[in-house]
């Protein structure tokens, strides 16, 4: 399956090339492939701000090669360069909140950077160790891609209806995507009818990203209003929710992208099976439930408007861009060191002492 998966690889939205980070500007997509070019940690904050990359582990990505570039920079700068990395790590940590992946992946180049000796090349151990963040998140989908579509093949068979919501796929990961991974190997393994994907308002990440990655892949797939899931899971013979993580607490309580909460409700109504699939680098054990995940919000204007065109009357409205799927509506999360059915705190922290499972 692994090399099925890897023969099929066909999107990338992050390029490490000459010292240079090279971002596919997501804003653009599906209607113009641009890749624009980042060559400091300032613009690398800025176009995460800005969704140029998004998707948790993505932006985590991202962000390593930021600290990467502003290592060789502030070295070139001479002494004091460490006290100056500080506004890079900042202006970093800053960008988005809510995504784990973002802190775990600054929090490990920082470790590397600690254990740094005399004589080394501290540039290019920090490049080195970006590249590795950034490879081994495409690894673990890799695994999380087998082990979710082995889990929806023992729950229910062939020709099966799966809803996705938001994008989980390459575009939103170092590739091949973490829910959309396990879709993918699904589909690959002749399991999978159709998708459906939520348009997932204001920024439009289903129709406009999943849709693409899917349609790219050839996969049968259908864009809904994110108000039809409850409608679709009563009349098209949805068998399973399949969803990202931007954060999971101990608990097993995830954040996600907005709307995701009431997918489980509806999916739970329904009898429909609810997984989450997410690298161990979006698990947060500081964390004792989803109660202490701190939620983006964003502007109103996004609401307000489509392309700059006003779409609603000229009021107050509420952009809370992430919502808390609690641990108990949850059938199973999905990671690289493993599957953990019915999520809770002693369960979570049992994954957490795993090795990853290749
Ligand atoms: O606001 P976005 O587009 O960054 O939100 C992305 C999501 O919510 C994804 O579901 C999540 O990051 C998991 S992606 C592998």
């Amino acid at each position: 399956m692994r090399d099925r998966l890897l023969a099929a690889e066909k999107v990338n939205a992050i390029d490490w090339r000459d010292g240079v980070l090279h971002l596919l500007d997501q804003r653009a997509l599906p209607f113009e492939e641009t890749w624009l070019a980042y060559a400091d940690a300032d613009a690398v904050a800025e176009a995460i701000r800005l969704m140029v990359v998004r998707g948790a582990p993505a932006i985590g990505i991202s962000a390593a090669y930021g600290l990467a570039m502003a290592v060789r920079q502030r070295l070139a700068q001479g002494d004091d360069w460490e006290m100056a990395l500080e506004e890079d790590f900042d202006v970093l940590f800053n960008s988005r909140p809510t995504g784990a992946n973002l802190f775990w992946a600054l929090n490990r180049m920082r470790e590397r950077l600690l254990r740094v000796k005399e004589g080394d090349d501290v540039a290019a151990i920090m490049e080195a160790e970006a590249i590795a963040i950034h490879d081994s998140d495409r690894e673990a989908n890799l695994t999380m891609a087998q082990l979710g579509a082995e889990l929806i093949r023992k729950h229910q068979g062939n020709e099966q209806a799966l809803l996705t919501h938001c994008n989980t796929g390459a575009l939103a990961t170092g590739g091949f995507g973490t829910a959309l991974g396990v879709v993918r190997a699904a589909y690959l393994e002749g399991m999978v009818e159709r998708v459906y994907a939520d348009e997932t308002r204001p920024w439009l990440q289903g129709s406009r990203l999943t849709a693409w990655e899917l349609a790219k892949d050839g996969i049968p797939v259908t864009v809904n209003v994110d108000s039809a899931a409850a409608h679709l899971m009563k009349t098209k013979g949805i068998t399973w929710v399949v969803v990202g993580a931007d954060r999971i607490a101990a608990n097993g309580d995830v954040a996600n992208k907005i709307g995701t909460y009431q997918l489980a409700v509806n999916a739970m109504h329904h009898g429909v099976r609810f997984m989450v699939v997410a690298s161990s680098s979006s698990i947060d054990m500081n964390l004792e439930s989803g109660e202490d995940i701190l939620l983006e919000e964003r502007s109103a204007s996004e609401l307000l408007a489509v392309g700059g065109v006003p779409v609603g009357a000229d009021v107050e409205a509420v952009n809370p861009v992430f919502d808390v799927t609690p641990a108990d509506l949850i059938d199973v999360i999905v990671t690289e060191k493993g599957i953990v059915e019915r999520p809770d705190t002693v369960k979570m922290a049992q994954l957490m002492c795993r090795k990853r499972l290749h």
